[in-house]
């Protein structure tokens, strides 16, 4: 089992596969075009899948495919494959952009992947473009349908931004509710990398919000998932995600692996332990002792709302959120 100095259980793993996404999500990434990591700096999914069983070994439950935009790899549904007939047990889930689902997702169904999460910020073609960069949404609906079809658990993420997205909240919560899909709000994170006018909106706004239209239920945090949960009073469940709260990393269970080779112990520094080097030598000992060494190393919590207001200069799309 792979324990943290600060007591809690690391059982979760995010791996990237790549940076590169076909988005360019204005909460994530710089407008301009930037250099790449390039493609035969990456791992392959052999070796991806190396350090992988280590994990699995090592005690981790749960894994999330994660980019950039997953999809754009080659061959995902093989590394699923992989996977899945290494420890079937293994909760196997994918966050994607949605765009590439339609032709993708039945492969990846059969392929073991039993869940994915998606981003919906907005119902409007117009704002999803300003959002994203590009003409997306029509594409992303017809994903997440092609998903639920094909009978993934679909998870939404929305980030609620002001004189952006924030009017359809509602309408969001909606369109998820009427499909069975559970939605999460996502507080924006501040970081670098993102444009710099963007105000995202806290829980309290977003509470404030909900409850003129709803009656729920506080139910607190669910295990290890970061969200905190509310029931409204048909059973419907909906999360919002708060990194600037001061409890928010007390059940972390997750580190993250770059398509590098970075291992990396939270997503708010830029820290990281290189595990490529003893995975291209096929030394499973020593990628083993870097593993641990990074979850002996995982920070107590982020500084998301810390007194000295520091902007987090990881790259999301290099982790996937
Ligand atoms: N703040 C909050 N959420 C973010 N995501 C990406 N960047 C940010 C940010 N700066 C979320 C997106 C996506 C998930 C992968 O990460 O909503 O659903
Ligand atoms: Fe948007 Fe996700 Fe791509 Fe970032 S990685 S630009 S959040 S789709």
């Amino acid at each position: 089992m792979l324990i943290d100095s600060y007591d809690r259980v690391v059982d979760y793993l995010r791996v990237s596969v790549t940076e590169r996404c076909n988005f360019r999500c204005q909460y994530c990434m710089p407008e301009k075009p930037f250099s790449w990591v390039p493609k035969e700096n990456l791992l392959s999914f052999e070796e991806l899948f190396e350090f992988m069983k280590i994990a699995i070994d090592e005690g981790v439950k749960k894994i999330r495919i994660t980019g950039g935009e997953p999809l754009l790899r080659e061959d995902l549904d093989k590394f699923i494959k992989m996977i899945y007939d290494y420890k079937p047990s293994v909760d196997l889930a994918m966050t994607t952009n949605a765009f590439l689902l339609k032709g993708t997702a039945q492969k990846l169904v059969d392929a073991g992947l039993k869940r994915i999460n998606v981003s919906i910020d907005t119902l409007k073609p117009e704002v999803a473009q300003n959002i994203a960069g590009k003409d997306v949404l029509k594409n992303v609906l017809q994903g997440v349908d092609e998903a639920l079809k094909v009978g993934l658990k679909v998870k939404v993420n929305m980030v609620p931004m002001k004189g952006m997205n924030a009017d359809e909240i509602i309408d969001v919560l909606e369109y998820c509710k009427e499909r069975n899909m559970s939605i999460r709000f996502i507080e924006y994170m501040e970081n670098s990398h993102a444009k710099v006018d963007i105000t995202g909106l806290k829980s309290n706004e977003l509470l404030e919000i909900l409850s003129a239209k709803y009656e729920f239920k506080d139910e607190g945090f669910d295990g290890s998932s970061p969200s905190h949960y509310y029931t409204m009073s048909d059973g419907y469940k909906f999360g919002i995600i708060e990194p600037y709260e001061d409890d928010f990393c007390k059940k972390c269970n997750r580190i993250r692996l770059t398509a590098e080779g970075n291992l990396i112990p939270c997503l708010y520094f830029d820290e990281a332990m290189s595990i490529r080097e003893a995975i291209k030598r096929g030394d499973i000992k020593g990628a083993a002792l870097v593993l641990k060494e990074v979850v002996r190393t995982k920070p107590e919590k982020n500084r998301w709302g810390g007194e000295d207001g520091e902007l987090s200069s990881r790259a999301f799309y290099e982790t996937g959120g």
